[in-house]
């Protein structure tokens, strides 16, 4: 679709009423003017006008077999457009008009086609946005609107993304500040009895589960690689930057502030130290690997402040100097996320990084839109989004790199001995969880029944435990609820010379015990290590303001509530999780 650059385009100001009123004049004659939602910015145009909507789809270089989305500023309007507005439709409109929704009903012939893509339904929106509100009235008239992006490119939050798309080809922008929501609406298909979710949004399946009582809302995302859509949009091949975009998955930690308002790093305690290193560990881990493959590439990081604290505070001026980073404030704040999720893609992108990582976000409530429009960024043509996540799978894989069972000619073992002081909680926690992970790690395995491979053992054991305990209830409970993996049949054994000789690998809770080990038998320098500091040799190090390295130890939970237990149990896993793959490179080093 060729486009013309024709006009002058006008920048109408906060609170310009004279130019918003213009720019509106403007669109009623038949010119389009981009306009704030709470959703994202819209490319408007009398609806009623099909030659108006044509010039839609010229500005965005895209052509018209997309449906546009209506939008109204008093629920009256529905009448005037909707042959049909079903309970559901009402319901609907009742509990979320106006706000960042739109609501597909049977439509009346004074709709074009244009409009509908031929479709006989059309997509109403009333948003909430002032600005909005105000200007769609001062139209006087529906205004077909799709979002005001360049056909591939990702929507607009801003009037400075809409000018940096659409300068020279419309009449107007009108400036009303960032979007709040920052992704488009939810669209549901309310023309039968039961809603469908077409594009997820701020209006999630749960809030219309709860309005209606129900707990099916269809999810018919399927349609969008659908041949025949009922939402034609859905088959464009959504925006992707051109960097390439890794999902980092973060943990699902049940907290607010990962580091509390007005504290250090140092200030943290155990527990909130754990959670942070499990957040951003996944984020250093992966900025590495793509360094170390690739020493020129730049790299963007989307998260939170958090990450953005700890990765500076590693002194590590060769991988800082690599990255450029977008906080979107908190990293847990997948509302934040995604008020700037396309205001970050389009910065990273004008910043020319290669690779950008991003949070991702559990796939649920806000995190379902988040997530989805993620993925399309993620997606290259081809492939399945690839994400990096903190459940280790991914990152066994990228460590692994071509290994395959067929590289061996033989068994090789290896073993890696974890240590606590009582061994009922927190090494014999790790073993658990550490062999339940070797065994989804071909050619790493647990014993080999093809002759060949690597086999890896786990084992446990407690600088002052007893012999033949079992573990503690709560903690078994605890990995069972978590991890799904059953330890009752754990029993408990001391240290003993023979076990750190027969393991390759010692791996303490506490710096306090690896010193006391190494202490007592110095010639073991070298293989024993806390999980902090062996985390720390890989290059995840947190250090203080004045450059000192923060170790963190996993406190023992005995005696403390269930609670406790979880956050342990949690804490473990993200620990084993994360140096899984480094444990297994270092087992591994006497492959053939
Ligand atoms: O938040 C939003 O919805 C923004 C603001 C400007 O309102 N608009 C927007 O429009 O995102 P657009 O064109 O980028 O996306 C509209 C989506 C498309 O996926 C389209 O296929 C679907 O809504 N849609 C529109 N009319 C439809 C209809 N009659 N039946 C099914 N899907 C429809
Ligand atoms: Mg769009």
């Amino acid at each position: 679709m060729e486009r013309k650059a024709l006009y002058e385009t006008i920048l109408v100001k906060k609170g310009d009423d004279a130019g918003l009123q213009d720019a509106a004049n403007h669109l009623a004659q038949g010119e389009v003017v981009a306009f704030p939602t709470e959703t994202v910015y819209g490319l408007g145009a009398d609806a009623l006008n099909p030659d108006a909507v044509k010039k839609i789809f010229e500005a965005k270089g895209r052509p018209g077999d997309n449906p546009l989305i209506v939008h109204i500023w008093n629920k009256s309007q529905v009448d005037e457009l909707a042959l049909e507005v079903t309970p559901l439709a009402q319901k609907l409109m009742d509990a979320f008009m106006p706000g960042p929704v739109t609501i597909i009903m049977k439509k009346k012939n004074i709709v074009p086609s244009e409009v509908t893509a031929g479709l006989d339904t059309v997509g109403i929106r009333m948003p909430k946005d002032p600005t909005a509100a105000k200007f769609l009235e001062m139209c006087g008239k529906p205004v077909a609107a799709p979002s005001a992006n360049l056909s591939g490119s990702p929507s607009p939050t801003t009037a400075r993304h809409v000018m940096d798309d659409m300068d020279g080809y419309i009449y107007a922008v009108v400036d009303g500040g960032s979007s709040e929501v920052g992704l488009e609406s939810t669209v549901i298909d309310a023309t039968g009895a039961k809603p469908v979710i077409l594009r997820p949004g701020a209006i999630t399946p749960g809030m219309v589960d709860k309005l209606l009582g129900s707990e099916d809302t269809n999810m018919d995302l399927k349609l969008e690689s659908n041949e025949t859509p009922k939402a034609p949009g859905m088959k464009y091949r959504h925006y992707a930057p051109s960097a390439e975009v890794k999902i980092v998955s973060l943990p699902s930690v049940e907290c607010d502030e990962l580091i509390p308002e007005g504290k250090e790093l140092k200030e943290l305690d155990d527990e909130a130290k754990n959670r942070l290193f499990s957040v951003v560990s996944p984020f250093i881990l992966t900025a590495k690997e793509i360094l170390e493959k690739n020493p020129t590439v730049r790299i963007g990081v989307f998260a939170g402040n958090e990450v953005k604290t700890v990765i500076e505070s590693m002194g590590d001026d060769v991988l800082w100097s690599h990255i450029n980073f977008y906080s979107y404030g908190e990293t847990l704040d997948v509302k934040g996320a995604s008020h700037c999720l396309f205001d970050g893609m389009r910065h990273l992108d004008l910043q020319g990084v290669n690779v950008i990582l991003a949070s991702g976000f559990a796939d649920e409530g806000l995190g379902k839109a988040y997530m989805n429009r993620l993925e399309k960024a993620a997606y290259k043509s081809g492939d399945t989004p690839d994400a990096v996540s903190s459940e280790g799978e991914s990152y066994a894989g990228h460590m692994r790199g071509h290994m395959s069972i067929d590289d061996f000619d033989s068994i090789c073992t290896s073993s890696v001995l974890f240590v606590c002081d009582d061994n009922i909680n927190l090494s014999s926690c790790c073993e658990m969880l550490f062999s339940n992970m070797v065994r989804k790690a071909e050619p790493f395995c647990l014993e080999s029944d093809k002759g060949v491979g690597v086999e890896i053992y786990a084992e446990s054991a407690g600088v002052y435990a007893a012999e033949g305990d079992h573990a503690d209830e709560e903690m078994i409970d605890a990995v069972k609820e978590i991890y799904g993996v059953g330890m009752k049949h754990h029993v408990t054994s001391h240290v003993s010379v023979e076990k750190y000789n027969n393991n390759d690998l010692i791996l303490t809770m506490t710096d306090a015990q690896a010193f006391e080990i190494i202490e007592a038998y110095p010639d073991l320098y070298g293989r024993v290590h806390s999980l902090s500091s062996y985390a720390a040799s890989k290059g995840l190090v947190f250090k203080d303001d004045k450059g000192h390295v923060i170790s963190i130890s996993i406190p023992d939970p005995s005696g403390d509530d269930y609670d406790t237990y979880v956050h342990t149990v949690k804490a473990l896993g993200s620990w084993i999780q994360i140096l899984f793959p480094y444990i297994l490179k270092d087992l591994g080093a006497e492959l053939k």
